[in-house]
């Protein structure tokens, strides 16, 4: 993945998460209701964003970028199917961007259903991929893991580089549902870069439909649909007022995070979400793919599809004493706690806090607008 940290930086910012999440800040309101969560989230944004002032010199010290909000020097390219834009597919789009690319580039994509797989590389930073709605313009292939190899290469549209943003587009694997056999992972969406953003998104897919890989990564007003596995990796996430939809598979599971050690800073965390479908209580909240594994739900709106259970040990239960799987203040007919694993959480206000706003993002360094 590319690094923009310096080593001193990644060394600071495991030390400051530990396990057990720590309250941010005395200063910070906790919101009471679902609806306060909305209103008081810009001002957590600034209460924890002070928190990260060290983080945030450091890593201009580091060389990253100064002033993420200038558009000065941007480049806009459009593709249209019909031929009115610069060029007609993405890929022509993406390969007209420089390597080694700092400079922000807008790359407008008109409405139309695009063909295509891309993977925009590490050194093509500060792209913005801009759709016409994501009702509208949509990127797709098809291709599962049983034919490529691995999952990591399925994806229709993979993102290697930071600073990636995405708005208003789909992205699709039309691989067919998983039938129980081997190599079905079917990725929509990869994402690997550090501060990528997707917002107003939506994603289709069956088995991992996201793989949200590595880095720190920001879903906001974003639609997720699978059934096994469907948001699983290795990042440090935050979905706000996203949608998970679930496609019937007879099990499956929101998510697989794996987070591998207890000095690796990942996660991921959903706020404002609402987790929508049909089928039977039987999926779970999450699996542990990794022993490490961490996932937060708070605020979040559950159909009656949940396992009551609601998270799986994915058959290790020494996993059960080092995940770290939670709620907090969620409702709707899947969110009853009565029968969880006795291992997963209900979340103090102060353990919920670090989850909920966008310092845990590290967003005061990257985001720069909703
Ligand atoms: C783009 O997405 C935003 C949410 O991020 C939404 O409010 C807006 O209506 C969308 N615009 C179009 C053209 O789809």
């Amino acid at each position: 993945m590319a690094r923009v940290w310096s080593s001193v930086v990644v060394l600071v910012s495991c030390l400051s998460f530990v396990s057990v999440p720590q309250p941010v800040s005395s200063a910070v309101n906790i919101p009471a209701t679902r609806d306060e969560v909305v209103a008081s989230f810009q001002t957590w944004v600034e209460g924890v964003g002070a928190k990260h002032a060290a983080f945030e010199i450091a890593a201009r010290t580091a060389g990253s970028i100064d002033d993420l909000s200038s558009k000065v020097g941007e480049t806009v390219i459009v593709v249209d199917q019909s031929g009115t834009g610069n060029y007609k597919t993405i890929n022509e789009a993406f390969n007209a961007v420089p390597l080694h690319n700092k400079n922000p580039i807008t790359i407008k994509v008109n409405a139309g259903t695009y063909n295509e797989r891309v993977v925009v590389p590490k050194s093509k930073w500060r792209i913005t991929l801009q759709g016409a709605g994501r009702d509208v313009t949509k990127i797709t292939s098809k291709s599962a893991a049983g034919e490529t190899g691995t999952t990591y290469t399925t994806s229709t549209f993979g993102v290697s580089a930071p600073y990636f943003t995405a708005r208003n587009i789909s992205f699709e694997n039309s691989s067919p549902p998983p039938n129980g056999g081997a190599q079905q992972q079917a990725v929509a969406l990869r994402t690997t870069g550090d501060f990528n953003a997707f917002y107003g998104c939506a994603f289709y897919g069956q088995q991992d439909t996201l793989y949200d890989d590595r880095g720190r990564h920001y879903f906001k007003d974003t639609l997720v649909v699978g059934s096994v596995d469907f948001i699983f990796g290795d990042g440090k996430s935050l979905y706000k007022n996203c949608e998970l939809r679930v496609l019937p598979s007879g099990g499956g599971s929101l998510t697989a995070q794996k987070r591998l050690s207890l000095s690796e800073d990942t996660g991921y965390s959903f706020v404002n979400c609402k987790v929508t479908g049909s089928g039977p209580a039987t999926v779970y909240l999450g699996r542990a793919w990794g022993p490490y594994s961490r996932v937060v739900f708070a605020f979040t709106e559950f159909a009656n599809i949940i396992n009551p259970v609601g998270w799986y040990n994915w058959g290790d239960a020494a996993r059960e004493g080092t995940v770290f799987y939670g709620q907090y203040k969620c409702f709707g007919p899947g969110a009853n706690q009565a029968n969880r694993a006795s291992w997963s959480h209900e979340l103090t206000d102060a353990q919920a806090a670090p989850f909920m706003s966008l310092g845990y993002i590290d967003g005061s360094l990257w985001v720069t607008g909703e």
